[in-house]
């Protein structure tokens, strides 16, 4: 972390966790962050679904929900960005404090629910995107929503123009009964409303928009065969592993542990990952995934693909270490891949799963 960095941070620390947020993402879209620019070499380049990738190491949603920082993002040396999620309408989400630090545990718990400017905002600075950069919206719905199942396919329809991929988020632990979405028969019809709706977009230039589904942490084995099964039956092109969880393990020490919500960070990263494993063996190499849940070093990134993600993202440790961490594990990734004789990363993903299973 660079000096102006540190400042800033500690600066951010002494505010409660959602102004330091909304300050942060103004710093960005005024220009006042160090950017790292791209970061890339031949070891990191990868591809996932048909996205060019210049590194593996993406921004996970939540961090841009309203896309309003996209100009820095594409600067920032990450890989890849997701921002969303966005829902039809607007809506102010959950009253605050909804956002926690939990700093001993390095672990972020929220409850925010969604709170976002509405499909129509967003898609207006998505439309006004720089056009370099691989930016996908994570699709959410409306906590008052008649047909939730409707409103990712009515996102998509409104923002898809202007997106590299799209994330349909079944998994977000803080809009009541959001969850019951990612059982079979809920989510096949869901599925299939958001696939006839890409299918109904403008062809990019790559071809189709790739779909990703994103799930919790928080599932059984049976409960990730039957989600691999519908998603590869479906026809989706990936899956995200994980969203926050709603479980409190027992070594978190952190005054706010107790706060209700979803837990980030740190100790979602053995968990989160032991379902990317599970995961993996279920879609039998038939489908990408995206690691996310805990990473906050090069050894996490390392660990998760080695466990069977194509890719991975991370949020809750830019909270503690700046966004000059992404750049930083893209660096020290090409490193650990570089020490174990890999010259891909395709190569390494899941060379690691049976330590996870
Ligand atoms: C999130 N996350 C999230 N995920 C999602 O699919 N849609 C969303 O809108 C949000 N919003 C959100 C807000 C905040 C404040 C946090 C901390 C997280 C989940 C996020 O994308 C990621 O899956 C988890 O946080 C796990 O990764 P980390 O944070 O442990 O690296």
């Amino acid at each position: 972390m660079s000096l102006y960095e540190n400042l800033g941070m500690a600066a951010l620390r002494s505010l409660n966790a959602e102004t330091a947020h909304k300050a942060a993402l103004l710093a960005l879209r005024y220009g006042f962050a160090p950017m790292a620019g791209k970061v890339t070499s031949p070891r990191l380049k990868t591809q996932i679904a048909g996205l060019h990738l210049d590194n593996p190491v993406g921004i996970a949603a939540g961090f841009d929900k309203n896309a309003q920082a996209l100009g820095a993002l594409s600067q920032s040396g990450f890989g890849f960005v997701e921002v969303g999620a966005a829902t039809p309408r607007p809506q102010p989400g959950n009253p605050k404090p909804r956002l926690f630090r939990l700093s001993d545990d390095r672990a972020v718990i929220n409850r925010f629910g969604f709170n976002n400017d509405g499909m129509e905002a967003i898609a207006a600075r998505l439309a006004k995107r720089p056009d370099h950069g691989i930016v996908g919206l994570n699709l959410g719905a409306n906590k008052d929503s008649p047909d939730r199942a409707d409103d990712f396919a009515r996102v998509l329809a409104c923002c898809g123009p202007h997106l590299d991929f799209a994330t349909v988020n079944v998994s977000s632990p803080n809009t009541e009964n959001l969850r019951d979405l990612q059982g079979a028969a809920a989510l096949r019809a869901l599925l299939d409303g958001v696939i006839a709706t890409r299918d109904g977009l403008p062809k990019t230039r790559r071809g189709s928009l790739p779909i990703f589904l994103k799930i919790a942490p928080d599932l059984n084995l049976t409960e990730i065969e039957d989600i691999a099964e519908t998603a590869l039956s479906a026809g989706i092109d990936g899956v995200i592993a994980t969203n926050t969880t709603l479980a409190r393990p027992d070594s978190l020490t952190s005054y706010h542990r107790v706060e209700p919500g979803g837990l980030s960070g740190a100790p979602l990263f053995e968990p989160s990952t032991r379902v990317l494993a599970q995961l993996s063996r279920a879609l039998d190499s038939k489908l990408p995934i995206i690691g996310v849940g805990g990473i906050s070093s090069a050894q996490d990134a390392y660990a998760k693909i080695r466990a069977g993600a194509s890719a991975v993202q991370l949020y809750s440790a830019l909270v503690y270490q700046g966004l000059s961490l992404g750049p930083k594990i893209a660096r020290e990734l090409g490193a650990l891949l570089d020490r174990d004789g890999f010259t891909n990363v395709a190569q390494a993903t899941g060379t690691g799963r049976e330590e996870w299973l």
